[in-house]
């Protein structure tokens, strides 16, 4: 069965915010995707063809338009899904150190998720904040700024308490069991 068999309202409503067919319903592609991946945190090749089929397309472009995007994931991904930036500025600043920390602690590789299904890892093009490098972003909630591998440990540790990062609190304070307080 597909995602969408048994939610012919919820594709008539994306649809009807863009008229003009066969443009229009190309343009649905994004929210399409959205919804897919909101609901199983990312997008399988099955649900990807089904997408295209919807909109009138083929499903090499809709990989195609994926693969501009590092929001969209073709492969499962963790509870929370930690994104590092790797360009310049960032990289001058420490993300490489950053990653290999990351990837050494969690023991995980892009593409994996951990074994109790709480992390995923990437590496991202510039996040837009290089002024406060190294970046990193979780899921498509905060974005962490001069995250020192410190700075990383309590998050993960934090994440690991079960506390997800407040979007409008980029940098949370969590209380941990021990009653330490991170961030
Ligand atoms: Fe990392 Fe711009 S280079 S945020």
């Amino acid at each position: 069965m597909g995602y969408f068999d048994d939610k012919s309202e919820l594709v008539q409503d994306i649809f009807s915010r863009y008229p003009g067919s066969p443009q229009g319903k190309r343009s649905a592609l994004m929210p399409l995707l959205r919804e897919v991946q909101d609901a199983h945190g990312f997008v399988s090749e099955p649900h990807l063809a089904e997408i295209a089929s919807l909109i009138g397309t083929t499903a090499t472009e809709v990989r195609s338009v994926m693969s501009f995007y590092s929001t969209y994931h073709t492969v499962p991904t963790g509870k929370n899904h930690l994104q590092v930036c790797s360009t310049l500025m960032c990289a001058l600043a420490g993300s490489d150190e950053l990653w290999d920390h990351l990837v050494e602690t969690l023991d995980v590789q892009p593409g994996e998720v951990t074994r109790d299904g709480l992390f995923s890892v990437q590496k991202v093009e510039c996040l837009g904040s290089c002024g406060t490098a190294p970046m990193l972003q979780i899921n498509d909630l905060g974005y962490y700024e001069q995250v020192t591998r410190r700075r990383c440990d309590d998050l993960i540790a934090a994440m690991r308490a079960g506390a997800m990062p407040d979007p409008d609190h980029p940098v949370p304070a969590v209380v941990l069991e021990d009653g330490r307080q991170v961030l």
